[in-house]
């Protein structure tokens, strides 16, 4: 891995941080998503750092949720281990794997709930495209996609001029995904969308590429 990722996590240490406020929604956005749930969710987090943005929001719901978190770093793998075991959330799996490939996380699949949070900055356009293209096959119907994109990250791999969230946007729009909402602030760089699936319940399909981070 390129980046130290610890180290990106500090910056929720500061409650008035840019990603403490993307954390806010994001938890807000979630915990409404399961407050409106009326049958057990099957929730998928894709590249899920420690877990901070999901495994609170699951402890304090009301809904029975099967959580699969993959995240590739063991360290923070291990951390949201420990905060699943410390809140007591017995359906959480934390997979030490590569989210980037359907393989690892298939079987849990199709989600009620799916969290790309963090991902889309770290990934070529082409990449961005392919993972947006096949969240159907991922999601059952009426499923929903909670995603963050931030505007000038650190590194940004997008070759898009402008605000690069409001591609990927686009691209659920083009998918056929509905717009729940669209947090875009004006004095901060974190975007965050949150995308409901309409269509038929998708088909996981193993040993599918959707991302590399870069
Ligand atoms: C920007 S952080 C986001 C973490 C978390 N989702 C959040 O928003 O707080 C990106 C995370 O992706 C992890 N990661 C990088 N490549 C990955 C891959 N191929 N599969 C799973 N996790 C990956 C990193 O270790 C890091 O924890």
């Amino acid at each position: 891995m390129s980046r130290d990722w610890h180290a990106w996590h500090e910056k929720y240490d500061d409650p008035t941080s840019s990603l403490s406020r993307r954390l806010a929604v994001v938890r807000s956005e979630l915990g409404s998503l399961l407050a409106a749930a009326d049958a057990p969710v099957r929730l998928v987090s894709l590249c899920a750092g420690d877990g901070r943005d999901t495994l609170p929001v699951l402890a304090d719901a009301q809904a029975e949720v099967d959580a699969v978190l993959v995240e590739l770093d063991p360290g923070l793998a291990e951390q949201a281990r420990a905060t699943a075991d410390a809140l007591g959330l017995d359906r959480v799996e934390v997979r030490t794997a590569d989210a980037g490939t359907t393989d690892t996380f298939a079987d849990a699949c199709p989600a009620d709930v799916l969290l790309a949070c963090g991902v889309f900055g770290n990934v070529r356009d082409d990449g961005v495209a392919a993972t947006v293209a096949a969240l159907p096959s991922l999601l059952t119907h009426g499923a929903h996609v909670v995603w963050t994109r931030g505007r000038q990250v650190p590194h940004d791999p997008t070759e898009v001029d402008g605000d690069p969230s409001l591609v990927v946007r686009d691209l659920f729009a083009a998918t056929g995904f509905e717009q729940v909402s669209f947090v875009r602030p004006d004095d901060a760089g974190f975007r965050v969308g949150v995308h409901r699936w309409p269509g038929a319940t998708g088909t996981p399909r193993p040993g599918h590429r959707l991302f590399s981070f870069v």
